[in-house]
Parts: C-alpha cells; structure tokens; sequence
C-alpha cells in the first residue's frame, strides 16, 4: 500500500469493508490496528477541537480552539511515556478470550486514557502509594483516585453523566479531563460523605468477599440489603476491571454471579451460583428478620432464576415496590428524549422463625397461569395506558403480579416468551415496534367507564398537589406524589407525567429557580369565567362526565367487594347505561320509608347496602357540591333510615367542599350527623391496596358536626 495519500477514517473503513466479510468488524479492527502499528498507514490520531481554561488570576473560564503552541505542546506529549506502573492488560478473561461487551478500540486498558491523562494518572497514583501516612488515608485516597478514573478516560463525552454505557466504549467525540482538577473536586466530595458517615452512630464492616462465603455467624444478622447482578445485563467485573488493574486488584472471575457466555455461565450456572449465596444469606440472618432483594431484567427468565434461589433458600416473600431510579427522577424534566424506564423492583422476604419445608412448587398449567394472569393483567396495563402499552410496561406489571402470585420461580415460567404471548392475545402496533394493543373484539367488550387510564389519575394527583402547596410548585413535590401513589405497574412514565403537566400548569422561575404554577383555566375559581375562550371546554367537561362515571364503577367494584349490595342512582343509569351492570340491586331493597325518601334515595349516586349498614355515596365532578350534601342531608333529616355519609370530590373542588362545609345553613343542616369525604386521587392512589371497609373508611377524612 502506498502510503502518499492521505485516507480518512470513514474512506479507510470503506476500502477495508470492500475487501472482507463485513460481519467480521473484530478481525477488520484488528487489521486496521495492525497495519497501523506497522507503519502502513498513517493515523490522522485524536485531534482537539476545543479546549477549556481557567484563569488562575480571576477564576473565569473560557473556551478557545487550540492553537499552533497547544497542538505541538500535545505532539510532544504524544511522544512521552509514563514514568511509573499503568495498566496495559488486555481486555480480556484469564483464558485469553475477549470481554464479552468488547468493542473496538479498547483492547488494553492503557488505550482507554489520552497519553496525557496517563501520564498523569501514573504519576497520581505513584504519589498516593509513595505517601507516609496511615494505610487509612491512603485507601481513602486510592478510593478516590479509583473514581475518577471514567471520568479522566476518553469514554467521558461532554453533557453526559458517569458511566452511561454498560462497556468500555469511545465516541469520536470525547472530553480530556484534567486529571487533578477531577481528583481534588472528588477528594473534596468524598471529605463530605466521610463526615456525613462520622456523624452517623453505629458500626459498619467491609468485606469484599464471595457472597457465598461469608465470614459471619449463624443467626447474627438484623437485616440484609442485597443487590446482586441482573441476569447478562451488566456484565460488573468486566466494568471494574479498569480499576481493578490501577490498583492491582485480582479479578476473581470464576466467582462472579452472572451470566455470560463467553465465561461458560448461563441462565442455570447463573441460578446455581445464586442458590448458594441465598443460602448464605439464610444462615447468617437472624430468624423472622428481613431482607431486601432488589433487581431489575425485563426477561422472566432471570427472574425466575432469581425467585427460585430466594425461595429454595427458605424465604417468605413480604413485598415488593417499584422505584424510579433517583437520577431520572431529578433529571427527568430536562432528558431529552427520556426513553425506557430504567428503575428497581425491590423485594422484600423474611426468614421465617419456624424452619418451614420447602415445598415442591405445585405443577401449575402454563396454559392457565397465561390465560387467568397473565393476559388480564396485560389488558389492564393496555387501558391505564390509554390503550397502548410498551414492552416494559407490560413485563413490568406482569412480573409484579406474578411475583405477587409467587408464581414467578415456577418451572414452567422460566421458558415463558412475553414477547410472543403478547402478538397472541394482543394486537401489536404496526410500526411502533414493541406496542400492543387490545384487539378489536376486546375492545368491543370494553366501555370507557371500565377502567381510568393512568393519564387522569396522574391529573388528579397533579392537582392534589396544587391543593396542598398552593398554585406554584416545586417539580419534586408532584413527582413525589404521584410515585408515591402510582405504584408498581402503576408507575407512569415521564412522558406521561409532563404531557399532563403541560396541560394544566407552566413552568415558572422564582427566585432563579424552576417552578410550576397552575394555568388560570385550572383554577375552579376563575375557571366560571374563562371556560367560553377555551377551545377545549366541551372536551374537558364531557372528560369529567366520564370521571365521575367511572368512580361510580370504582366505588361498585369496591363496595361490592366488602360484601355491600349495590345501587346505582337512576338518574346516572339513564344517562349512562353502562353502569347498569355494576349495580347488584335493580329496586331499592330499603323497607319501611315513605315515598319522598325513598324517591330521595333513588337519586343517589351510589349506595352501599346491607340490612345492618348503608352507605349513601355522593360523587361529585362539575356541579356545585353543595347539591349532594342537601341531597343527602333530607334523606337523613326524615329520620327513617340510619346511614352514613360519604361525598368523593374531584381534587379540583376540594376547597369549594370544604367551603361548604362551613356555612352555617349546612353546618345546621348536618348537625349531629358524621360526613366522610375523599378525593378522587386519594380514592386512585389506595383503591388497589384497600382490603376492607374499616380500611376505606380510615382512608377518608371525616367531619363530625355538632
Ligand atoms: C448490581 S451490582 C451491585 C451494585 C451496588 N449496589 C452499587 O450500587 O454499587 C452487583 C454486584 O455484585 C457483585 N458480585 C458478583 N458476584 C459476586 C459474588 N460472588 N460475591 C460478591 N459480590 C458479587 C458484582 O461485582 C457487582 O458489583
């Protein structure tokens, strides 16, 4: 090859691609690398584009493109080597096979640093080894030194967190850290986390150790926090063995709890290996204390593995929560295209006091598991989201359930295929890629009051926020209601949150600060005089009709479940014949009433019936609530009937309900009497977990008027 022209990266790449199999981009690395070092062709290398510098006289920064005496300072630099030790191990396992996330240009972890930042970094850790101080301080120092060794590598890209691959990977585009610079802001931050420990009172033991294998007592352990690795997803000790190699670690492959291939682990390896750790965790933890797994796959086969270690071990399963991981959860607003959910399943068992036998699993159908769990689990998760539900969202709420079930270690849903159980029973999207949707005969069975999809009650929750804080608030305070509320299969995505944000708030800056304020449509009381401008008023208070519908359905589902006879108010079912099938009572079953009560009742919206209580339940949307609280206080005023009384309010007229409760002409009314009342985002955010009345009735505020 003649080595007079010049020939870019893309062209180079183009020429070699013409001449080889192109699926084989390893071997093509490897030549491009070898002809390279050979001389045969020439690198045009890294070339800065831009640099940063501070001024050591005034503090301020700058940027500039480098000039003529920056890009020679950097040739000569080039030429340089380190002085002292730095890693040049291949990336690869002890039987010289590559890592399994191996991508090009990052055979050695010397490749991974500018020669710059090599240098440097030798020389840092040359001098942290070489100080006279206590072994201590020195492993503080080399903690530090070990975290800022992504940062001061050519994978760190400007505007982007720490780590956000799950290799070792360089982009074209990337940033050259100043190695002390990093060092000293991390050292200052690692000073506080020291001190914020030392304040902390207790004890604590570091043990880096085979998780099979712990060097603790029988029975000696309060509670266990664990977090072990998620199946094939990250591959951990191929990510740490950049540091491993700084600080001279030993990576003890053969113990890593994962499964790859490339190191002969796979799915049951994986499961065997978690058996023992499990069992190790049994041993040392004391009887009837808990421990916390938590975990994140979206394949059931790793949970499955997972489920079947934990159980076999001998735990109970207590509980588990879905959490959002908290760098999205602060980030979210600003993330451009916010993409998949990322966040934790964390479970919690318990070691039971009594030795219990481990049961053989009960051979339970497939065909049955598929049909009574899994496809109607996945159709409620296609109508909270409005009818269209992701991949995720699906393998989510359907491995909580079956987690919940504790079916999830079963043996016959270790082969299950989600992906394709969903083209079964559900329609996929044509060209959305992993979207399904009902398909169109289960539509037909499907009426808009049957299910609230997650969009209003994350607009009830918004708003419940706003009631409580006020018309401006912090981004925190509504996420943080609607994660405490929307829980599990529940939880919405980003997305989701802001279209509706954006709908009814916008944000605002106070003292320098981001905030969201309620758009004046939105506030009830002015709302009387705004709502002619609003296009969308007609759609909005036909949404509303259907609310107040729907947690009529809500509260029949539920009353029914406590055992309640139920009846529906004739004035809704003449409007809306779809709520005819929630109500079990077609006539009144009350006795003994004359007729203007009974009449009275009739119009109520929803009435929980047992011969020894009633509930008379009023839910209101766009009317005046005051309406329900007379209605309901003339029925009780005749004195024939003993009930109680429940109002459920929109979170948007909750203050005009709690202003009518103050008249005195209704504080008269409902003298002696005891009123309950909820909100409609209270009533979403705890209907699933409500297992009984007392439960309910605990949930609502109560008002006792004398
Ligand atoms: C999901 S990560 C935990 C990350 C950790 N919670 C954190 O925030 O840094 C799983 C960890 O398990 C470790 N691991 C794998 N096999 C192990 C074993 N046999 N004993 C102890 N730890 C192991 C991996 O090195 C990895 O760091």
């Amino acid at each position: 090859m003649e080595k007079t022209e010049k020939i870019d990266h893309v062209n180079l790449v183009r020429e070699v691609l013409m001449r080889v199999d192109a699926k084989r981009t390893e071997e093509i690395t490897r030549a491009i690398n070898e002809l390279l070092e050979e001389g045969e062709i020439v690198g045009i290398g890294e070339v800065p584009i831009r640099m940063r510098i501070s001024c050591p006289h005034c503090g301020k920064t700058y940027e500039k493109r480098p000039d003529e005496d920056d890009i020679k300072k950097i040739k000569e630099i080039e030429t340089l080597k380190p002085a002292y030790y730095y890693p040049a191990q291949e990336l690869k396992y002890p039987n010289g096979e590559r890592f399994y996330t191996y991508r090009p240009g990052t055979e050695s972890v010397d490749k991974l640093f500018t020669r710059r930042n090599l240098i440097a970094l030798s020389i840092l850790r040359h001098e942290i080894l070489n100080l006279k101080v206590k072994n201590e301080i020195k492993r503080a120092l080399l903690l530090c030194f070990a975290s800022i060794l992504y940062e001061c590598s050519k994978m760190k890209r400007r505007e982007a967190g720490s780590w956000g691959e799950k290799n070792y990977v360089i982009r074209p585009n990337f940033l050259e850290l100043n190695v002390l610079h990093v060092f000293n802001n991390r050292f200052n931050r690692i000073i506080e986390g020291k001190r914020e420990a030392n304040e902390l009172k207790g004890t604590g033991l570091f043990l880096c150790n085979d998780a099979r294998k712990l060097p603790l007592k029988d029975n000696s352990v309060d509670y266990v926090f664990t977090d072990p690795e998620y199946g094939e997803s990250i591959q951990y000790y191929e990510l740490s063995y950049m540091a491993s190699c700084w600080l001279g670690f030993e990576s003890d492959w053969k113990n890593e709890i994962v499964v790859n291939p490339k190191q002969g682990k796979d799915v049951y390896e994986y499961r065997r290996m978690l058996v023992e750790a499990f069992k190790e965790i049994y041993r040392v933890l004391k009887p009837g204390k808990y421990m916390t797994v938590t975990f994140h796959n979206r394949e059931i086969k790793y949970w499955n593995a997972l489920m079947y270690a934990i159980l076999n071990a001998g735990f109970e399963y207590v509980d588990a929560i879905y959490q959002m991981p908290q760098r999205e959860y602060t980030n979210w607003l600003y993330a451009r295209n916010p993409g998949e959910m990322r966040g934790d399943v964390y479970i919690t068992f318990r070691k039971p006091v009594e030795e219990r036998k481990i049961e053989d699993i009960d051979f339970i159908k497939l065909q049955k598991i598929i049909r009574n769990i899994i496809v109607p689990e996945g159709k409620r998760i296609i109508l909270l989201h409005g009818g269209f539900a992701t991949y995720e969202q699906l393998a989510r709420g359907i491995t909580l359930e079956l987690l919940r079930r504790g079916l999830l270690h079963s043996e016959e849903i270790e082969s299950l295929n989600l992906e394709r159980i969903f083209d079964d029973y559900f329609e996929r999207v044509k060209g959305k890629g992993k979207v399904w949707t009902l398909k169109k005969r289960d539509w037909n069975k499907i009426h808009d009051i049957d299910y609230i999809p997650l969009d209003r009650r994350i607009y009830w929750l918004i708003y419940a926020t706003f009631e409580e804080k006020g018309q401006v608030v912090k981004l925190d305070d509504i996420l943080s209601k609607i994660f405490t509320s929307l829980k599990n299969a529940k939880t919405p995505e980003h997305k989701e949150i802001l279209d509706v944000l954006k709908e009814i708030a916008e944000p605002i800056k106070k003292n320098e600060r981001p905030y969201w304020k309620l758009k004046q449509y939105y506030i009830p009381e002015l709302a009387e005089f705004e709502k002619p401008e609003i296009p969308k008023v007609k759609e909005k208070l036909k949404l509303e009709d259907l609310d107040h519908d729907r947690i009529i359905a809500e509260l029949a589902r539920l009353g029914k479940s406590f055992g309640f006879e139920i009846w529906i108010g004739e004035p809704e079912r003449r409007k809306n014949p779809a709520l005819e099938k929630y109500a079990t009572m077609k006539t009144l079953k009350i006795t003994s009433i004359s007729r203007t009560t009974r009449d009275r009742l009739r119009n109520v919206d929803v009435i929980w019936w047992k011969p020894e209580q009633i509930f008379l339940i009023e839910v209101e949307n766009t009317t005046n609530p005051r309406d329900g609280i007379i209605r309901m206080a003339n029925i009780m005023e005749a004195k024939e009937i003993n009930a109680e009384l429940i109002t459920i309010i929109p979170d948007s007229r909750l203050n005009e309900l709690r202003k009518c409760y103050e008249e005195p002409a209704i504080k008269k009314l409902l003298s002696g009497l005891t009123v309950r009342y909820l909100t409609y985002s209270k009533l979403m955010s705890s209907i699933d977990y409500v297992d009984n009345l007392n439960e309910f009735l605990e949930m609502c505020n109560k008002i006792k008027f004398q």
